[in-house]
């Protein structure tokens, strides 16, 4: 088929490469001239394990192709909307301004009969909206929310656990089956819904996650005041089938460019549809959330003596998680932020979220190795857990620093290895000796 795909962000230029990878024909449109420079080129402007070698294969087939003409879009069967719905600057609501935008530069090229797939996440009610706004056209609507996580984009992509369409004829439910033929004849299963059913899938799968990771963290403020183990709570609970131990591991909470803006999202479109009590616990999510950040730097604090000033406070880890040079609402950033205000001097590592980093907070030092960064520390904080630093020997970090102690706010260092070598452990939930 001939598809279009508005917007190469994460979710736009993964969804491009892949459906050329499947057979389709695609266009990949975005307004910002570099990054479709970038990806006609071959190259993925943000980290991403496999999604390298899907776009240069894709490239090379001669069925994938990347402009900022938005008229290329004619022609095309079905249309993606992939943009982004970042937080609004002045409230918790979605910032729709790009929504819109794809939608009105789409309008005078989507031939009737074509179908407009929103992907993007939107707050419930948006996909009927933009049905009307193409109604003159002919151009139909449909919803095919994404799930993909940074780090398994092409993973998520290619073997998706489930497709979520929200259709208004059989007609579009075909042409989406069509698309997504490979997939389905891989055995993935497609749900079939309404457009607020499916909107409101992608925005309440977030919603859980989040909330059952605050839930583990909240176990961790009580096993902090009663020297019990939430890793081991966690394991333990987990091994009920009807718990299960994934999105389990308690730390310093969840980041990112999906999560946080979620959930907010979310309540204020509750609010405005005069739900707002049914999701006033995610407020608490939220909190229990950033209640981690603080209590990192508590235990920054009290690790050097209960003053960070001029303390060197060494930190792994920038990214909002690993494999990903994203450093959107990083809580690892937030915390080595929050550490530089009370006038430590902080130096940071990231195998590769480096220059994102250093974008957002010019004012923190970076360094070139993990081991770099820990030199002369009083204190080292793991904060996003990369393999390196995982595998990383306590015992060569220990010839290094000034004081051996180290915070494991992910909770992912073996204690036994680091405390053998010497070094003062704690990690968020767990006791301290
Ligand atoms: C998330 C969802 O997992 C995807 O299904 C969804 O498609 C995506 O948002 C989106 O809306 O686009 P992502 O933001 O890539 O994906 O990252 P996750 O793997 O969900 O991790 C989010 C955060 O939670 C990270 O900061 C991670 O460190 C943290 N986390 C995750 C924990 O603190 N504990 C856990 O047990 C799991």
């Amino acid at each position: 088929m001939r598809l279009s795909v508005i917007g190469t962000g994460y979710l736009g230029a993964t969804h491009a490469a892949c459906m050329a990878q499947l057979g389709h024909e695609v266009v990949g449109i975005d307004a910002d001239p570099a990054k479709v420079a970038a990806l006609a080129a071959g190259q993925v402007p943000f980290f991403e394990p496999g999604l390298p070698e899907v776009l240069q294969q894709a490239l090379a087939s001669g069925r994938l192709s990347f402009t900022t003409d938005v008229s290329a879009a004619a022609g095309a069967e079905v249309h993606f909307i992939c943009v982004g719905t970042p937080q609004r600057a002045s409230s918790y609501a979605a910032d729709m301004g790009q929504v819109w935008s794809a939608v009105e530069a789409l309008v005078p090229h989507a031939a009737a009969g074509s179908l407009v797939v929103g992907k993007s996440t939107v707050p419930v009610g948006t996909a009927a909206q933009m049905r009307d706004r193409f109604a003159q056209s002919g151009a139909h609507v449909a919803w095919n929310p994404e799930f993909l996580r940074e780090g398994h984009a092409v993973q998520d992509t290619l073997h998706p656990d489930r497709l979520v369409i929200g259709v208004e004829s059989a007609e579009d439910e075909q042409t989406l089956r069509t698309v997504y033929r490979a997939l389905l004849d891989d055995g993935v299963p497609m749900l079939v819904a309404d457009f607020a059913t499916a909107e409101l899938v992608k925005v309440s799968a977030n919603a859980f996650l989040a909330t059952k990771i605050s839930f583990i963290n909240a176990m961790s403020e009580v096993c902090e005041a009663t020297g019990a183990d939430v890793t081991l709570l966690a394991e333990a609970i987990g091994m009920d089938p009807r718990i299960g131990s994934s999105f389990l591991r308690a730390g310093l909470g969840f980041g990112g460019g999906c999560l946080p803006k979620d959930i907010r999202a979310f309540m204020a479109r509750a609010g405005e549809l005069g739900v707002d009590q049914a999701l006033t616990f995610l407020r608490e999510v939220d909190e229990i959330n950033q209640r981690r950040r603080s209590r990192t730097v508590d235990m920054a604090r009290e690790a050097v003596g209960g003053r960070l000033r001029d303390k060197r406070v060494a930190v792994w880890g920038a990214a909002f998680k690993p494999d990903s040079d994203d450093v959107r609402d990083s809580p690892a950033l937030h915390v080595a932020a929050a550490l530089h205000t009370e006038g430590a001097d902080v130096i940071v590592h990231d195998p590769r979220a480096m220059d994102n980093a250093r974008e957002l907070f010019s004012h923190l030092v970076y360094a070139d190795t993990a081991l770099d960064a820990a030199r002369d520390a009083d204190v080292l904080l793991l904060l996003t857990e990369w393999r390196d630093y995982v595998d990383i020997d306590p015992a060569a970090v220990a010839e290094v620093v000034t004081e051996r102690h180290v915070i494991d706010a992910r909770n992912a260092l073996d204690p036994v290895r680091w405390r053998a070598a010497g070094w003062t452990y704690r990690g968020l939930g767990r006791p301290s000796a």
